[in-house]
């Protein structure tokens, strides 16, 4: 089968990303430009058009607008997902050797930007919860602990990055985070790819949008948290921390020099299409409905976990004593396609359309599993053993370029790894180049891996010593 003729597939019931749910919550604008004759939108840089870096053009005109909408100095369009903008983000705010502040819990983009740019991840742990599987949001108390315990000066840290909300939803409250790290004069990237929508939703009780606060870089993924076609994702620049020209040319740094002119339409349409009030009121009915879905299942005693996401309804399949990985296979095989297999936990992504005919197909199946699940395996999510602060051993880019050679995980111990490992999803790394591997991580990772092939038996490149 070609890769063409499997993209028309039907499926039950996808509750994947893209967010637009195959279509059905596409923008006008850009359903109106599809329908027209194939390939027809396929242009170059024309001097009308031009790019995201060009000062004249429709793509200059159309981010200027909304960075004045939204009151930010600058926002650029990214055809590369949110990843390649987080990327550009970090490069601009550090310098090769210089190093970044994260929690344990970012998505690999930003390790490979540090590899790239040999830019020192200093680590801080994240609370995590054993009832779940995920990690939690960070709390004032925690981050000012993080900062009591860490030399910033000493560390060279010239930045902060933070995710919020996680995969799953759970948000954090950014403003007081971002006050201290403002105080110590470290501006702040929050990777915002999952809740671009709250921005749009301010009566809705949802969690404040990070382009609300004074963080001075938001990412947001236009195709996982608004309704843009996959790749889709924007940068949002404000304050004064980071410098204009050190951004802009760290976006022309990891910048496609022919962008395609369907994702950077979709960019505009999406954001103009929740601009609009009758779309916008459609996509606020579609979130409080998924409230009400949720509520029905919780209803109906259905384990399903909630986080300030309405979007996303997170199943904990181990209540029945099955993993997320067995459960979501188990779904895929009938028709309903999840987004998020975890080892306590498989979470649905709702998205933007209509999905009144959910509740009676997930209730039905989530009966079927339960006949399934006869005899009750306990599945424990441990904590990954990291330390409150720690980065890598050896230089992450010194790491990642070193002379290398290929040995089982499983006879890794004591080795310094060049490698990412990093099961996707969530794509959160769990040993990263550099880091030696040792007995603590390496019990972690034969101990969880039993749920997950992503991390059976598989091979990793390590340094020479
Ligand atoms: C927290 C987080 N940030 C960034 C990304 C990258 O987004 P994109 O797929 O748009 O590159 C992801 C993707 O899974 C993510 O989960």
């Amino acid at each position: 089968m070609s890769i063409s003729s499997f993209l028309t597939k039907k499926f039950l019931k996808p509750l994947f990303f893209p967010a637009h749910n195959r279509g059905n919550a596409l923008p006008k604008g850009l359903i109106k430009i599809l329908k027209k004759s194939p390939g027809l939108w396929d242009l170059p840089e024309l001097p009308e058009i031009g790019s995201t870096l060009s000062k004249n053009g429709l793509v200059a005109e159309s981010q200027r607008s909304f960075s004045q909408i939204f009151s930010a100095k600058r926002c650029f369009f990214g055809v590369n997902g949110a990843s390649g903008l987080i990327q550009s983000g970090l490069i601009a705010m550090a310098n090769p050797g210089e190093s970044i502040l994260m929690p344990r819990n970012v998505h690999t983009s930003v390790i490979k930007a540090c590899a790239l740019q040999n830019i020192n991840p200093i680590f801080f742990d994240v609370e995590f919860s054993e009832e779940t599987g995920h990690y939690k949001p960070i709390t004032i108390s925690w981050f000012e602990n993080i900062f009591k315990n860490i030399d910033i000066k000493k560390r060279k840290i010239v930045g902060v990055t933070f995710v919020s909300p996680y995969y799953q939803g759970y948000s954090t409250d950014l403003d007081p985070l971002i006050e201290i790290c403002h105080r110590n004069n470290l501006p702040v990237l929050v990777d915002e790819a999952h809740g671009s929508y709250f921005l749009f939703c301010e009566n809705l009780n949802l969690p404040k949008s990070a382009l609300r606060t004074n963080a001075d870089l938001v990412v947001q993924s236009l195709h996982k948290s608004l309704n843009g076609l996959t790749q889709t994702a924007i940068i949002w620049y404000k304050g004064h921390l980071i410098n204009e020209n050190k951004f802009i040319k760290s976006i022309d740094l990891l910048q496609t020099t022919s962008p395609n002119s369907l994702l950077l339409s979709s960019c505009e349409e999406s954001l103009k299409d929740w601009l609009n009030e009758n779309s916008r009121l459609k996509y606020q009915k579609r979130i409080l409905e998924a409230k009400t879905i949720f509520k029905e299942l919780i209803d109906k005693n259905i384990p399903v976990i909630a986080t300030q996401d309405p979007l996303k309804i997170i199943l904990k399949t181990s209540e029945i004593g099955i993993d997320g990985f067995t459960a979501d296979k188990f779904f895929y095989r009938n028709g309903l396609i999840a987004e998020l297999p975890e080892i306590m936990t498989l979470t649905f992504c709702l998205g933007f359309s209509n999905q009144k005919d959910f509740i009676n197909l997930f209730v039905k199946l989530w009966k079927k599993l339960q006949m399934k699940a006869k005899n009750f395996n306990e599945i424990k999510a441990l904590k990954p053993p990291f330390e409150l602060i720690e980065t890598p051993e050896v230089e992450i880019g010194l790491a990642w370029r070193s002379k290398t050679y290929s040995i089982p995980l499983s006879e890794s111990l004591g080795k310094i790894c060049a490698d990412i490992i990093c099961p996707y999803p969530p794509g959160i790394p769990l040993i990263v180049p550099g880091e030696r591997i040792n007995k603590k991580r390496l019990n972690w990772i034969e101990n969880q891996s039993l749920h997950n092939e992503d991390l059976v038996n598989s091979y990793v490149r390590v340094l020479y010593n």
